[in-house]
């Protein structure tokens, strides 16, 4: 398996114990799209940030491509972060003051082995708008240039903690055919988090969490283009 999580916990003690990972168990094949349904509070950001190495967990092991993530130094951490993972997130994140180029810079400047930053914006359709600032673009031209800094250091796996959530039906399509063809193009298996059980069906995997829990994990042999998704 290409990422492998077995029995993770993870517990939250802020004067009352929380146990927000009960023994969490999850199996991804290299070059799938993996999606992580579930009601808020049920533990998918925390599964997400432990399996990206920003976060740690209390027992259990998280493995990607071979290496036994729990259980790095933090040296190590920051190599695996820098090198191997991508994240998207529901808020762009990206500096105000770059230009779209230059944040894709900052990423690939310090990467081992980073595409081309015109390679990445033709991919994602805004290599036309690499002199603009992000506030002189559309919220779906910003989650764009997100994936483009996210992909430009080619991780072997794409972390995307509602990538959608702040779009409307149309734009999220947009971004999400985005993410299908990086998976086609670049083969880099990617892990979703999503409200949006619609968007299921563009997953090899879907995994439900409950209550800090897998509680269903469903496989598709058939997967919809992201364009075709109705919600
Ligand atoms: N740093 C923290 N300290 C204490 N509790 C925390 C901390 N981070 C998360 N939690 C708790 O852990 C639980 C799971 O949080 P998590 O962010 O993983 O949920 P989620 O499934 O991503 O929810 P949402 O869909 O709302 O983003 C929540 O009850 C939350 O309050
Ligand atoms: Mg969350």
């Amino acid at each position: 398996m290409f990422l492998s999580v077995s029995n993770l916990t993870k517990s939250y003690n802020t004067g009352i114990i929380t146990h927000v990972l009960k023994g969490v168990n999850l199996e991804m094949k290299r070059g799938q799209i993996g999606v992580i349904l579930g009601p808020s509070g049920s533990g998918k950001s925390t599964l997400m940030n432990i399996i990206g190495g920003v976060d740690s967990a209390d027992s259990g092991t998280v493995e990607v491509d071979g290496e036994r993530i729990t259980g790095l130094n933090d040296k190590q951490l920051v190599e695996y972060r820098r090198e191997s993972v991508g994240f998207v997130f529901q808020f762009y994140n990206l500096v105000p003051n770059l230009t779209v180029a230059e944040n894709i810079e900052v990423v690939s400047n310090i990467s081992r082995n980073p595409l081309q930053t015109d390679e990445v914006l033709s991919a994602v359709g805004l290599f036309n708008k690499k002199n603009r600032f992000p506030r002189e673009l559309s919220g779906g031209e910003q989650q764009r240039v997100s994936i483009a800094r996210a992909i430009v250091k080619n991780p072997k796996l794409l972390l995307c903690d509602e990538p959608t959530g702040a779009l409307d039906l149309e734009t999220s399509r947009g971004v999400l055919s985005l993410l299908q063809k990086v998976n086609t193009q670049f083969g880099t298996t990617i892990l979703m988090i999503t409200h949006n059980s619609a968007i299921a069906g563009m997953a090899h995997a879907v995994f439900r969490m409950r209550d800090g829990e897998i509680a269903e994990v469903r496989q598709n042999s058939e997967l919809i283009q992201a364009e075709r998704i109705e919600w």
